[in-house]
């Protein structure tokens, strides 16, 4: 299924009293770039609907903006099809900065065609046609599958083949959202684990095989046989289990700042203490602790949504999830026995300035790695798919084309 792309100037008018693009001005964007791409050339323009007598309305619109944008700049709006019955489309589209290529919003429209006698009609073949083949599920809206008994939300945006995304702790699949966006070409594959994000806690005592028969689950769902494994720090450490328990469905691995040992005595009694807090004081004490470490300080002092989105994650999650992960990690297995046998294309992905997983100790470990590729990313703590996600896409792209 293909996408369409176009560039639309952002007006005065599309902003609000202060002069900047709010999540309503970014809903006319969206729907100017709609428009523009429908008149392209065997596209569903206007007339196609109105020849026949028919209009489309649109019945549902979600949106989220990421970042201020001002009147007077261009964006590039993505356009895709992700769902298509007789008489209803919907469109996912992602707005990025032409400057600098930013992810400032992305929204799903849900359009119904009505006839004259305002009846739902069906929709011209035009529709399905532009957009090439009908999609099967709804990617790119939040869905909610039940995997291993446990309601889990999941982002799926595009076609082709399978990437999986697996957040780190304690955050959820929105951590990777620059990267969903950008990857096109690729089933791009976000859930949030259990107890995280939007998905539903699942008991206590569990571990990090859980978490990787969790995924592995996820996948028997959507019919992926086989898919590249990108896992952040924790998504790593359930990457390593994935790998030891299901290798035959992983095609490659995509290592960010993770490590392979297990935690030694010290980190076990970090762990208790990190259960103690949130059990007391709660996860937002969990941010204030966690975020000097998480981000770099340009990071913190330049990028305040950066910021405020790290410590919403880390807010959002709920004690009992974060419970949970840590005590998954503390008794997680050591994986350094495995970084021989790892015979999958691997990118092991370091940031500069990353004081929890240093470069240093992630270049030893790729090190371990048959022929694994090993990048440091520049001006970025722990969370480059936050921190540096323009530079961090480009590493990640290149390693996809070349599989
Ligand atoms: C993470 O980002 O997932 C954590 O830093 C991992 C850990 O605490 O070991």
């Amino acid at each position: 299924m293909s996408t369409k792309t176009v560039t639309v100037l952002v007006t005065p008018e599309d902003c609000d009293a202060f002069g900047s693009l709010g999540a309503s001005g970014l809903g006319r964007v969206l729907e100017r770039a709609r428009w523009h791409a429908f008149d392209q050339p065997g596209g569903p323009a206007a007339d196609v609907f109105t020849n026949r007598g028919l209009r489309p309305a649109v019945r549902k619109l979600t949106l989220e903006q990421y970042e201020d944008v001002a009147a007077g700049e261009w964006l590039s709006v993505e356009t895709a099809l992700t769902q298509q019955a007789e008489t209803s489309f919907t469109v996912h589209q992602t707005a990025r900065r032409v400057a600098d290529n930013t992810l400032v919003g992305e929204g799903d429209c849900y359009l119904v065609c009505y006839n004259l006698d305002d009846v739902p009609a069906r929709l011209p073949d035009e529709v399905s046609g532009f957009f090439g083949t009908r999609p099967s599920v709804r990617p790119g809206m939040t869905q909610h599958l039940a995997v291993n008994g446990t309601a889990t939300a999941v982002d799926i945006h595009g076609d082709g083949p399978s990437l999986l995304f697996i957040h780190g702790f304690p955050f959820d699949r929105t951590m990777w959202r620059h990267l969903m966006a950008t990857l096109t070409g690729w089933r791009r594959v976000a859930p949030d684990l259990r107890g995280m994000g939007l998905s539903d806690v699942a008991g206590r005592g569990y571990f990090m095989s859980d978490y990787a028969d969790d995924m592995v689950r996820l996948l028997d769902i959507l019919k992926i046989d086989q898919t590249v494994v990108a896992g952040l720090s924790m998504g790593g450490y359930v990457a390593f289990e994935m790998f030891r328990r299901y290798p035959d469905r992983i095609r490659a691995l995509i290592l960010v700042h993770t490590r392979a040992e297990a935690d030694d005595e010290a980190g076990r009694a970090a762990r208790d203490q990190m259960i103690a807090t949130a059990e007391r004081e709660g996860p937002a004490a969990i941010a204030d602790a966690m975020l000097p470490k998480l981000l770099g300080a340009s990071t913190i002092q330049a990028m305040p949504r950066v910021v405020e989105h790290v410590r919403t994650m880390i807010a959002g999650t709920g004690v009992e999830g974060m419970v949970g992960a840590l005590e998954a990690m503390k008794r997680r297995r050591d994986s350094r026995d495995l970084l021989p046998t790892i015979d999958v294309p691997t990118l092991v992905v370091a940031g500069s300035d990353d004081q929890i997983m240093p470069a240093k100790s992630m270049k030893k470990m790729a090190a371990k790695i048959p022929e694994a590729q090993f990048i440091v990313i520049p001006e970025s703590a722990h969370l480059s798919p936050l921190e540096q996600p323009i530079a961090l896409g480009r590493v990640v792209g290149e390693f996809l084309d070349a599989l």
